[in-house]
């Protein structure tokens, strides 16, 4: 099946990702709607998703088996990074300069390659597809965004929130959201992990 013509505006992804509407600024949240509508409608290696597939999606392939959800984990980041960015803003005397609406948006669109570096094999299960690996998703995230106009700020979240960053100087965004990230990576990684040795004992 192919999602070919189809749209999804900013009500149905802010359904997927309800921090979408905590963006103030119009034409970034619209932005951002419309880079998630091209990496759903043509990821899957061009086939694209349907939005009940991309919920079913496990949030990483290298955790394991644990029943964590991929939307959920982009749920997760965003909310952690705007407790973060408000705990900061509250405690630290001298003032954290934090761009709110980018770092929700670098949170939101930190992953949207995932939807073009994961396809399906012949079985249905999810898998890095062929692209994925040529191009993960950091890579294909930013060409997605750059071609929807989003803002440098929040292509740099996206460029350099996973490993590929660590070389670079983060900004203080791309900090906040980096750390969200692996707080939820590392706890899957050991849930994962538990979950292998139940299951040889
Ligand atoms: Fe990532």
């Amino acid at each position: 099946m192919t999602t070919e013509g189809t749209h999804y505006g900013v009500t149905q992804i802010a359904q997927l990702f309800p921090s979408l509407k905590r963006i103030k600024d119009k034409s970034l949240r619209e932005k951002v709607a419309l880079v998630w509508n091209e990496a759903i409608t043509t990821g899957c290696g061009g086939k694209g998703w349907t939005l009940d597939e991309l919920r079913e999606v496990k949030f990483t392939l290298l955790a394991g088996d644990i029943d964590m959800k991929f939307v959920e984990h982009l749920n997760s980041c965003a909310l952690q990074c705007m407790a973060i960015a408000d705990v900061l803003k509250r405690t630290f005397r001298c003032s954290i300069p934090i761009q709110r609406d980018y770092l929700i948006a670098g949170a939101l669109l930190a992953d949207v390659g995932k939807p073009l570096e994961y396809d399906k094999d012949a079985s249905g299960k999810v898998v890095q597809g062929k692209f994925g690996q040529q191009v993960r998703h950091p890579f294909s995230g930013v060409a997605l965004a750059f071609k929807h106009g989003i803002p440098g700020e929040v292509m740099h979240i996206i460029a350099t929130h996973s490993h590929e960053g660590d070389k670079m100087e983060r900004s203080i965004e791309s900090i906040i959201f980096h750390h969200a990230d692996f707080v939820d990576f590392d706890i899957a990684k050991l849930l994962g992990k538990r979950a292998a040795k139940k299951v040889t004992g």
